[in-house]
């Protein structure tokens, strides 16, 4: 552990390089909307507070600390509208909710300086309730360029399934983590059994690559009462940026595809 923190401090010196070791970081990725990056949304050199506020936060979301306003499940169009007959899950975008938290900027509409609590002032000065009304007085964050992202909009036919149930549905979330892993028997084994560790249900190798618990894994979220669902943190993870795309693992040969998907 010393050795790999003097290892790591000598990389970000640039005096070694260290094969294996990752430090795949937000810092310069495009979810840095500080105003050092480009594109910046600028307004603040803090680069966590588009996504997390230390106080403040809206504690009815589906991410830690969550310092933007939601949007609302009923303003999206989700893949089971399609009616495709090979659809076994049921969709629902509140029930393992982390995708909410994503589309609270990736919904086409919402304005990236939407923050509940804004950096380096007081509550309440430039502060947003959750619901989006200005609390401020006779302030705007004006200097916050307000461009939302083109990308996926409130129209999710054309994207894979969020907020949907993994394996086809009827999983229970207790049996799981207490080890019965075999869960797809009756769907014909169309998908890889999830393991339980580290207090989280994962598809795919847990351990410690790149040094980092999980770091390859996919995480299913629970489910109220429909089981584990697979959101867009499942295949994202929105610091990471060592696979391109804040994949959670690499995409060559589909091995992210194949992760769950025995095909
Ligand atoms: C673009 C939005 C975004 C930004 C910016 C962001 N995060 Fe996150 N963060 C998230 C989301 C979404 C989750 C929930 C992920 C999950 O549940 O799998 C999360 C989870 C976390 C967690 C708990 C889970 C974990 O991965 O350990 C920590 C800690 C965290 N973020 C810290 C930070 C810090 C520190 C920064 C700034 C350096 C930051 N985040 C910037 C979106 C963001
Ligand atoms: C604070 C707003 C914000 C939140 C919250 C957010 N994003 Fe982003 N995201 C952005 C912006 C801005 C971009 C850059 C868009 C562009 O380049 O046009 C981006 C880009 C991306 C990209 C493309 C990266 C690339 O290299 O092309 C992915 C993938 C992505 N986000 C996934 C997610 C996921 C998954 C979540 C939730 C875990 C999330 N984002 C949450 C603002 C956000
Ligand atoms: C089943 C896995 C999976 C899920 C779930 C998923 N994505 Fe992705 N996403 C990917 C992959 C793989 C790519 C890379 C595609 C490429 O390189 O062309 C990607 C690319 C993106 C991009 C970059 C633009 C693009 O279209 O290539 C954005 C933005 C994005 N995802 C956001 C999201 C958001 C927001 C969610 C949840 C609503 C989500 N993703 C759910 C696998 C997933
Ligand atoms: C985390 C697990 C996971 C990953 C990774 C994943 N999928 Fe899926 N995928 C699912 C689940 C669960 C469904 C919903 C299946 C159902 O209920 O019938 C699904 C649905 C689909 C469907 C639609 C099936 C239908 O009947 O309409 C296609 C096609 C698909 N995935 C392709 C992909 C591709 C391509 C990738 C890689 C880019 C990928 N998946 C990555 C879990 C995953």
């Amino acid at each position: 552990m010393v050795n790999l923190k003097i290892k790591r401090s000598l990389f970000a010196l640039g005096l070694v390089s260290v094969p294996g070791i990752a430090l795949a970081t937000i810092i310069g990725s495009k979810h840095d909307l500080s105003t050092s990056n480009t594109p910046a949304v600028g307004g603040t050199e803090e680069v966590c507070v588009f996504c997390h506020t230390p106080h403040g936060s809206d504690t009815s979301a589906p991410a830690p600390l969550w310092n933007k306003v939601l949007p609302t499940a009923a303003s999206f169009t989700t893949y089971d509208a399609l009616g495709t007959a090979t659809l076994d899950g049921q969709i629902n975008l509140t029930e393992g909710g982390i995708s909410l938290a994503c589309l609270s900027c990736h919904d086409g509409t919402a304005a990236m300086d939407l923050v509940l609590n804004a950096p380096t002032v007081t509550q309440g000065v430039y502060r947003y309730d959750v619901n989006g009304a200005n609390l401020s007085t006779g302030v705007t964050m004006a200097s916050f360029a307000p461009a939302p992202v083109p990308v996926l909009e409130k129209d999710l036919r054309n994207d894979h399934p969020v907020g949907v149930q993994y394996a086809g549905g009827g999983l229970n979330w207790a049996p799981i983590q207490a080890g019965n892993n075999v869960i797809d028997s009756a769907n014909d084994k169309q998908f890889v059994d999830p393991i339980w560790d580290n207090n989280r249900l994962w598809i795919g190798d847990v351990g410690t690559p790149n040094g980092v618990i999980g770091d390859e894994g996919l995480p299913l979220y629970k489910g109220a009462t429909l089981g584990p669902m697979v959101e867009c943190a499942t295949c994202h993870n929105p610091h990471k940026t060592d696979n391109g795309s804040f994949l959670r693992r690499s995409n060559a040969a589909s091995a992210l595809c194949r992760a769950c998907h025995l095909k």
